[in-house]
């Protein structure tokens, strides 16, 4: 890898995995972690809590240049997210959360406003960044591109049971259309839509272990590490 500080992209659509294996990925190497979409729902619920439209284009662009925002995990290493001093991880989870974040993240002024924010995640020794449109537009030079993907089914079946053991009841027929209207937004939006970067190694994790996913991203990197 070349001195910059390295970065590897993972990207995908919503359940496909990529944020556990971010996650482990970040864990595994010591690098620092980058989970993109957070910002995005951020923005939806400070839009909420300062009655701000989710279609106000130059107004939520000025909420999310002040985006007061940490990151830190608790005693269990669980990742916990602030918001304005108030934590809010819980809430961020949720699949009206992320209705929000996928109406927010149409829009171009937005994504231009947390472009500085997001790539200011890029420290020593490496940033594992997931999201959209990581290998895309916020580092086009990421040192591995990955684009995880799995099937609709699959991916609806796991986000259940994320939000289930989270002790969030939701159907898992309301959560497939759900799951739908996003990729379906995501995908067809014509800002920086959800699309593989030319130079992505594309895994489909539909009926794989977290363990065998994980082990295919960490062989890339060692690779890559030569
Ligand atoms: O990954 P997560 O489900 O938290 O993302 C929530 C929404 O934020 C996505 O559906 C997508 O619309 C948006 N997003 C985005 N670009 C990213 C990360 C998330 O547009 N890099």
């Amino acid at each position: 890898m070349s001195k910059v500080v390295p970065v590897i992209a993972i990207d995908g659509p919503s359940g496909s995995g990529k944020g556990t294996i971010a996650h482990r990925v970040a864990a595994s190497l010591g690098w620092h972690l980058l989970d993109s979409g957070a910002l995005y729902r951020l923005l939806a619920l400070a839009a909420g809590r300062h009655g701000i439209a989710l279609d106000d284009a130059a107004e939520l662009a000025e909420l999310a240049a002040r985006l007061d925002v940490r990151f830190d995990s608790d005693a269990n290493g669980g990742d916990r997210v602030w918001l304005d001093g108030e934590p809010v991880s819980g809430e961020l989870r949720t699949e009206e959360a992320g209705k929000g974040a996928s109406t927010v993240a149409a829009l171009q002024p937005v994504r231009d406003a947390l472009l500085g924010l997001q790539r200011g995640f890029r420290k020593p020794p490496g940033l594992v960044a997931d999201g959209r449109d990581m290998g895309t537009h916020v580092f086009p030079d990421a040192a591995l591109k990955v684009f995880l993907t799995a099937s609709a089914g699959e991916r609806a079946r796991r986000r259940h049971k994320q939000l289930n053991d989270k002790g969030i009841d939701v159907s898992l027929a309301a959560l497939s259309r759900d799951i739908e209207d996003r990729d379906r937004r995501d995908s067809e939006r014509s800002v920086a839509p959800l699309r593989p970067a030319e130079d992505a190694r594309i895994l489909d994790s539909s009926g794989k272990s977290i363990e065998a996913v994980l082990n295919t991203v960490l062989n890339w990197v060692k690779e890559l590490q030569g």
